[in-house]
């Protein structure tokens, strides 16, 4: 790493989040006096890492200039799309006057308030010095079916199974070629997806479990105990 190469973070924030069953999308929900949103770029900025925090939002988001944090002076906004991959897209492109193809990006669900600093950090010193960059990843502790309807077809094994967290840290220049090269294609729901089709191997770096995704409405309630825990 040079001393001029910059980190970037990109929040994709445009889904509407259908599993909450919640008058509105689950990033403007609720958590700990603050929005999930807010308290999730609090937890960016916290870790001063960051040249800018690009923040994809829905064209009919009504919530977000409510926000005190969406006048932060290294908070930027890009216009959402249609898939994740395509807000996340729009986010790297909103930045593309600042940021070098060697620059590092990483890309944060907008639904994961409880990262920490201390796993934003330890991502980077993972990775800094990695040709490809990776993503923080948690092992399995349950047994995995694979199942067709209710059958069970197999046990799948564990020891090579990880779950794919956020944030997801890659260079700027190859992660916007990845995701322009995948446009369209659904099977991209992480980064990381982009770049293995490109034949690339992107790393896992150890996460933390309460680094939880915000996705059903009971998850509200666990993320609140986290953060007073944390
Ligand atoms: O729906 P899911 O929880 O997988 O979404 C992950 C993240 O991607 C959320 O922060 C959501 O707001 C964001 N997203 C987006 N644009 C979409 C769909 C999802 O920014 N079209």
């Amino acid at each position: 790493m040079t001393d001029t190469t910059k980190f970037w973070a990109v929040v994709p924030a445009a889904g509407v989040g259908k599993r909450m069953n919640a008058d509105r999308p689950k990033q403007y929900l609720l958590l700990a006096g603050k929005t999930v949103l807010e308290q999730t770029l609090l937890r960016l900025l916290q870790a001063d890492v960051f040249s800018a925090i690009s923040v994809a939002i829905s064209v009919e988001d009504p919530y977000w200039p409510e926000l005190e944090v969406a006048s932060h002076e290294k908070i930027i906004t890009a216009p959402g799309g249609k898939e994740r991959a395509d807000s996340v897209l729009s986010g790297l492109k909103s930045i593309c006057a600042m940021a070098s193809d060697d620059d590092w990006v990483l890309v944060h669900d907008a639904a994961r308030p409880c990262l920490t600093s201390s796993d934003i950090h330890h991502l980077i010193n993972s990775l800094v010095d990695d040709e490809v960059g990776g993503i923080l990843a948690l092992s399995s502790h349950d047994t995995l079916k694979n199942v067709q309807g209710t059958s069970i077809l197999g046990t799948l094994d564990r020891s090579h199974i990880w779950r794919a967290l956020t944030p997801q840290m890659f260079r700027y220049g190859m992660l916007k070629n990845a995701l322009e090269a995948a446009e369209g294609n659904l099977a991209v729901t992480d980064e990381a997806s982009a770049l293995e089709l490109l034949g690339l191997q992107p790393k896992i770096v150890e996460g933390r479990p309460d680094n939880i995704k915000i996705t059903r409405p009971e998850d509200l309630a666990l993320a609140q105990f986290y953060l007073e825990q944390q």
